[in-house]
């Protein structure tokens, strides 16, 4: 029997649920923490760290103190601001990329130079501080074209312009009112690319690496793509859009030139790489990068992978990923994010959410994962945020796992309950093209 080691998890959506959750069916004995957490954590058995520490050092202290073995990031904002550091400053064993290797997604303008310097295939890109430039650069340019905040704007810093007005106005948002404070004071404007996004997820160490099963994340808030741009409502895994071949390509060409740059340049990357690849016609390019794992995709790629999930951060963190051990069942996993009536804009909260238990039954394929919950005076869960929960199934085909996903999303119910109905839908008519395509081939 393995000796008991303790975790601390750092986060509270649904992306830091899905990694309890997926610790929890590792057979490694766990005493779980979370910083802040959230009462599905709680629920799992996780402690919520004392809310009263305030910063990456007090918390690193705390860590200290406890002498937790491994202590697992998920947002981005701490890896931008240094926590690695902090905790490797204690000898604390930390999963995540280093205060440099995080400007990846910290700082567009970086990264962006990062993979010119490494011929890594991108949308063509100019940077500006200077209003009247950038400006001046749209008109020769014409749309349509992409600015985007260079610093971290939580998910809301990149506009995809459609006229020149767009552009404009998105130019004098971020460089002249400050719409994104500092993180807008620099913009990057670059060609805007057209075809399939699909999220890459690497785990590194600083020497080697594993890819994750691909998934694919719906950002829009409506049914077929409408509306506006959310964190993601939803996800599903493995996605067929990206084969073996396409994989094969998009290691060569981006995966294996990223890390290798990055050796180069003095900062060779710790923990999970999200490359956000856009399959054109021309290849696979990349639109972002990102220095953590992805919400929602984490909580339908994590369910596929059969490991013990403690040792697989504990060896990114501590340079022994090659020696881990890992099985990808051949499942489809479909992710479904119920939010908030109002989302991505205004939004109540404190609703009653009923029916969690029902959607999980005993299922050992369904899991419900909270984000925006809290729970109130009499000890009930209600909503707290945008994004309230992700509710994941997972089958041998994408048609099953699509309906059990959204018969588990039909025993939840709360005031204003808001999900899109064609999570994975894209995928599903893929994996029957595919199909089709193979059975012509073996006629
Ligand atoms: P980002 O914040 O860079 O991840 O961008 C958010 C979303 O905007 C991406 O997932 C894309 O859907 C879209 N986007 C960003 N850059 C481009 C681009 N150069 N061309 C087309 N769409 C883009
Ligand atoms: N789902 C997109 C992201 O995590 O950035």
């Amino acid at each position: 029997m393995d000796y008991m080691s303790s975790v601390l998890i750092v986060g509270g959506g649904g992306r830091e649920h899905a990694m309890v959750k997926a610790l929890l069916r590792s057979d490694h004995p766990l005493c779980m923490y979370a910083y802040p957490g959230n009462p599905g954590m709680q629920n799992d058995g996780c402690t919520l760290v004392d809310g009263t520490i305030k910063s990456w050092n007090e918390l690193a202290e705390w860590v200290d103190k406890n002498e937790i073995d491994l202590t697992i990031v998920g947002p981005e904002a701490p890896l931008v601001e240094g926590i690695v550091e902090i905790f490797k400053k204690k000898g604390r064993a930390i999963f995540g990329p280093g205060k440099k290797a995080a400007q990846i997604e910290g700082n567009k303008a970086f990264a962006k130079k990062f993979m010119k310097k490494y011929g890594i295939p991108t949308a063509a890109f100019s940077v500006f501080d200077n209003k009247d430039a950038a400006t001046a650069y749209v008109k020769k340019m014409g749309a349509p074209i992409v600015v985007k905040a260079s610093g971290l704007a939580a998910g809301k810093g990149a506009v995809v312009c459609e006229t020149l007005k767009e552009a404009t106005d998105a130019i004098g948002s971020m460089l002249d009112a400050r719409v994104f404070g500092e993180a807008g004071s620099t913009v990057v404007i670059e060609e805007k690319m057209t075809g399939e996004e699909a999220s890459v997820f690497v785990l590194a160490d600083g020497k080697s690496y594993k890819i994750l099963p691909v998934s694919q994340d719906h950002k829009r808030i409506g049914d077929q793509d409408t509306g506006p741009n959310t964190g993601g409502m939803g996800a599903y895994a493995p996605c067929p859009l990206v084969d073996k071949k396409l994989l094969a390509q998009i290691e060569e060409e981006i995966i294996v030139p990223t890390l290798d740059g990055m050796k180069k340049d003095g900062f060779p990357y710790h923990g999970l790489l999200y490359v956000g690849v856009m399959v054109t016609e021309s290849g696979p390019r990349v639109v972002e990068y990102n220095c953590r794992f992805g919400d929602p995709e984490t909580q339908a790629v994590l369910p596929l992978v059969d490991c013990d999930w403690y040792e697989l951060f504990l060896a990114c963190a501590t340079g022994r990923l090659s020696s881990v051990k890992w099985h990808v069942r051949p499942e489809y996993c479909v992710s479904v994010v119920l939010a908030s009536k109002g989302y991505p804009g205004k939004y109540e909260k404190g609703k009653l959410i009923g029916g969690i238990e029902k959607a999980e039954g005993h299922k050992s394929n369904v899991d419900v994962y909270h984000a925006g919950t809290a729970l109130n005076k009499d000890g009930q869960i209600v909503t707290n945020g945008g994004r309230v929960l992700t509710v994941s199934a997972w089958a041998d085909s994408i048609s099953d796992a699509i309906t059990e996903a959204y018969e588990a999303v039909g025993a939840i119910h709360f005031d204003g309950m808001t999900y899109r109905k064609d999570i994975a839908a894209k995928g599903m008519a893929r994996v029957k093209k595919n199909k089709e395509a193979e059975s012509v081939r073996t006629k």
